[in-house]
């Protein structure tokens, strides 16, 4: 039975303070009090002003796109998961495609900030999928599922109960084309098996597993009503906040 506990916008490098402030707000305004956690994925310049709003708004969470894995030190430009939990920051996105793709991350290095968010008691939302030629292929589980043993295969089953879990096929990405739902639910049966394997009945059944891949308002329902799929990861259609409130009803 799917978990339907969350939807999460990845505003990516997108909004000033003043636009991403009225966006909360309004998504906000359009959802009431949700029935399911809503975060919003802000540049790391707003993570203070969202968290203000959001602290006073029941459901609403604010994620980082991402952090260093050291704590501190001589790291210009870069910012530590003490320093998010400090700024009462509820999550943070971490292994997104677009972090592999242009900043050269792999699964090593995500597993080492994962360690340290847990540490911290900031919840990653840890982000895996294949590309387009291993999907063509057909290693798709192949690939996915060396992505969650490297990343998540160390963690004690108490850590692992905190971390969300985004399957995001590459392909799908910004790019107008979803996974079918039956796509989506065959890569989330898949993962929350090898979860299963692993760390057991419990915490498999309690991972939430979110799809993530150009999902819109027109789509959302579909994608939400497999039993596997637990929610979403929005990304373009999240910086609309009457598309994103409508995905948001849909779960
Ligand atoms: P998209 O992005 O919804 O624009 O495809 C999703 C994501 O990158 O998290």
């Amino acid at each position: 039975m799917s978990n339907r506990t969350m939807v999460a916008g990845n505003w990516k490098m997108n909004t000033t303070p003043a636009e991403g402030a009225a966006l909360a707000q309004a998504v906000i305004e359009h959802v009431g009090t949700p029935g399911t956690k809503v975060v919003f994925g802000v540049p790391a310049i707003q993570l203070t002003q969202i968290q203000a709003l959001t602290s006073k708004a029941p459901g609403f969470y604010v994620a980082a796109q991402n952090m260093h894995q050291e704590d501190s030190g001589a790291y210009t430009g870069e910012i530590s998961a003490r320093m998010l939990a400090a700024a009462g920051v509820d999550y943070v996105i971490l292994g997104h495609s677009e972090r592999r793709d242009y900043f050269g991350e792999d699964d090593t290095l995500i597993h080492a900030k994962i360690l340290k968010a847990l540490a911290a008691g900031v919840q990653p939302i840890y982000c895996c999928g294949e590309k387009l030629n291993i999907r063509q292929a057909g290693n798709h589980e192949m690939v996915v599922g060396k992505q969650i043993e490297q990343a998540l295969f160390t963690l004690e089953a108490e850590q692992m109960r905190q971390v969300v879990i985004a399957y995001e096929p590459v392909w799908a990405i910004g790019t107008g084309v979803t996974a079918s739902p039956e796509q989506a639910q065959d890569m989330h049966a898949f993962i929350r098996r090898m979860i299963h394997n692993y760390f057991g009945q419990d915490v498999a059944e309690s991972t939430t597993i979110l799809y993530g891949g150009s999902v819109k308002p027109d789509n959302a329902e579909e994608l939400f009503g497999m039993p596997d799929v637990d929610g979403g990861l929005v990304g373009g259609a999240s910086l609309d906040a009457a598309g994103f409130a409508a995905i948001v009803k849909a779960l």
